[in-house]
Parts: structure tokens; C-alpha cells; sequence
């Protein structure tokens, strides 16, 4: 079977795609022919080096959906033929962007036959960072205001829609070609991120309870200045080292709370999942697929989702 590998570290020519075995199902494991695999900026990370993986050659990938084609021992949950889908591979273990992959059970679930394999994909990585930062973190209240980040990125699009079902009042930030399609997708109020007056467009509108923090390394203080007393931020994207604060008093006077997360620390992904695919089913949440590629393209996908600007996310279709 066909499975993309980068064989040293390096920029997206270092994966090529490679003949290997079929794998094997371990004790509580199942191989899932993959129908579709969404292309996150964490795959990036691995590759390049600036996360360990295990080995080389190493299978990037995170997010999945397919069918099982072989269960292992010791699972009684799945069986060939299932549908499924899941998050959280390529971190310590081989990734997605291959014909077959091997998944521990903890990091699937099943998926209703009504919903596209490129949707599932598409939605597992980012849908259940959404789901931590604003459900599980900040626990968002419907007559909250929730600022969101960089709204037209694979965690921003669906976020506001998450927000949204939670019936938040939702802020996000993008460039301005997206405005229009961010609050077609929920926003009710889209702000230039380039603005200069970024602040002071933003505190006009309201002040946020919950901000969900896509890219530290730019609005740590931000965030502190234009937050609601007591409110929680949320922080997922991008290194601090930039980012640390000029003014910490604010996050005193105001009893802010800060909360750094990984989506792979997610303590029973399979529930969290199972929630995803109800917004899924139900069509709460819809993600967008910018744009769909083979594994031969797997190098350009990879570039594509750090230097392009679009709405949404990119997938590899095997
Ligand atoms: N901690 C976790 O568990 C976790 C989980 C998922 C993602 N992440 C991280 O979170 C970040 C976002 O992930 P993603 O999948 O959404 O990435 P993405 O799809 O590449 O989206 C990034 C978005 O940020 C926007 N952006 C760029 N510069 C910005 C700025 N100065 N202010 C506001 N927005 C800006 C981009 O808009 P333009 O296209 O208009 O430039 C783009 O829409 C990445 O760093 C990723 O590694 C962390």
C-alpha cells in the first residue's frame, strides 16, 4: 500500500510516497482504510523537525476517516466494514496520509453514514481543539461574547460555528477577502486583523468573555487589554517566545484566567468525538474544504496550508 513518509527532516520535498507493507492491528488497535485525511499545521512541525517524532521513515498525519479493514485483539467496539473516524495520530505514532493506517481505539470513533468521510477528516483535529478550548476550557455561556482568533483558519471556521451553536455572541478576526464568508458561517461582528485600531473597533462592539487565542506569539497582552473582567483565554496556536507580556497587571486587576491546551492531551477523545459527529449529522457545524489532494500532492498540501490564505481546510484523498 501507498503511505507518504518523509525519510529525514526538512520542507515539504522531503515527503515522498512510498510502497510498504500493509500493517497489522495490536492488542486493542484497528487498520482503517483511510477515505480521507485532513493536512493540519501540526503535520508541518513533525516534518520539519521542530517536533520529535519516533522514527524515520515517519507517516505525518493526524485526523482520519475510513472504514476498518482488521481488527486487533481485544477490541469488541469495531468490526470490518465500520466506519469511523479520529484524531490525534502522527504524534508518537505513524500517521494518516497513507491508503491504511493502524489507530488505537481510544482515538476513534464511529461515524454515521450520513456524513461525507472528507467532512469527518476535515473536522476531527480542529472540531475537538474548538470543543476543549470552548466546551470543556471555557465553558461558554449563550450570552457570552466570544472572540475567536484568525476565523478563517482550520480551528477558527469551525469555532464560530461551535460558538454559535452555543448561542455566544461571536467576534472573529481575518483578513478583510473572508469577512463575508466568516459571518456567513455564524460571526457577528468580523474584524480586520491588519488594522491598527484593532483594539479599539474590537471594544466598541463589546468586550469578550472568552477569547480563543490562535496565535499567542501576537496577542497574549492583546488579549489581556481588551478582555472582560473574569474572562478566560483560551491559547492554542503558536510558540509565546514573541508573545509574553508587557503589562501583567491587567491579568490581575481584571481575575483573568489563561489556558494553554494540546489537543492531544484530550482525556477521552472518543466522547468528544461522538459530539463532533452529532454537530456533523445534525449540520451545526459544517467544515469548509478548501481544496481536496492525492498523496502525490502531499508536499504541496502541506505548503499550501502554511503560506496560502483561504477559508477552511485542506484534505488528502488517497
Ligand atoms: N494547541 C492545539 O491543540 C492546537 C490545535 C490546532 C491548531 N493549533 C495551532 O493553532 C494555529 C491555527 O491552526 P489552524 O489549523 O487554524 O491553522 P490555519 O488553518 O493555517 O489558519 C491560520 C489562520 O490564522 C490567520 N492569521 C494569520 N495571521 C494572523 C494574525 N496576525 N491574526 C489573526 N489571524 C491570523 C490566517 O488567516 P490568513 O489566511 O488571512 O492569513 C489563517 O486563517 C496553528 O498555529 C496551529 O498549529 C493548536
Amino acid at each position: 500500500m501507498r503511505a507518504v513518509r518523509f525519510h529525514e527532516h526538512g520542507g515539504p520535498d522531503v515527503l515522498t510516497v512510498d510502497e510498504i507493507d500493509e500493517p497489522e492491528p495490536g492488542y486493542g488497535e484497528v487498520v482503517v482504510e483511510v477515505g480521507a485525511a485532513g493536512v493540519n499545521p501540526v503535520d508541518t512541525y513533525f516534518r520539519e523537525g521542530a517536533y520529535d517524532v519516533p522514527y524515520l521513515p515517519f507517516t505525518p498525519g493526524s485526523d482520519f476517516a475510513g472504514t476498518v479493514v482488521g481488527v486487533g485483539e481485544g477490541v469488541e467496539r469495531f468490526s470490518f466494514g465500520d466506519r469511523v473516524f479520529g484524531t490525534g495520530l502522527g504524534n508518537g505514532m505513524s500517521g494518516t496520509y497513507a491508503e491504511q493506517i493502524v489507530s488505537p481505539t481510544e482515538l476513534l470513533t464511529h461515524l454515521p453514514e450520513e456524513v461525507e468521510l472528507t467532512d469527518a477528516a476535515a473536522f476531527a483535529l480542529v472540531g475537538t481543539t474548538a470543543w476543549q478550548a470552548l466546551v470543556h476550557h471555557a465553558s461558554v455561556e449563550p450570552v457570552e461574547t466570544v472572540l475567536i482568533h484568525g476565523g478563517s483558519g482550520g480551528v477558527g471556521h469551525v469555532a464560530i460555528q461551535l460558538a454559535n451553536t452555543m448561542g455566544a455572541r461571536v467576534f472573529t478576526t481575518s483578513s478583510p477577502d473572508y469577512h463575508d464568508k466568516l459571518e456567513a458561517l455564524g460571526a457577528d461582528a468580523v474584524f480586520d486583523y491588519n488594522r491598527d485600531d484593532l483594539k479599539r473597533v474590537i471594544t466598541e462592539v463589546g468586550t469578550p468573555d472568552v477569547i480563543l487565542d490562535t496565535h499567542m506569539d501576537h496577542y497574549l497582552q492583546f488579549d489581556a487589554d481588551i478582555a472582560a473582567d473574569g474572562a478566560r483565554i483560551i491559547g492554542v496556536g503558536n510558540d509565546t517566545a514573541e508573545g509574553s507580556f508587557t503589562n501583567i497587571g491587567v491579568t490581575k486587576s481584571k481575575e483573568l484566567r489563561y489556558q494553554f491546551m494540546s489537543m492531544f492531551n484530550t482525556p477521552d477523545q472518543p466522547a468528544v468525538l461522538s459530539r463532533l459527529s452529532d454537530l456533523l449529522t445534525r449540520g451545526d457545524v459544517e467544515p469548509v474544504i478548501h481544496r481536496t489532494y492525492d498523496l502525490e500532492e502531499a508536499g504541496e498540501a502541506q505548503r499550501n496550508v502554511i503560506h496560502d490564505g483561504f477559508v477552511g481546510k485542506i484534505v488528502l484523498v488517497p
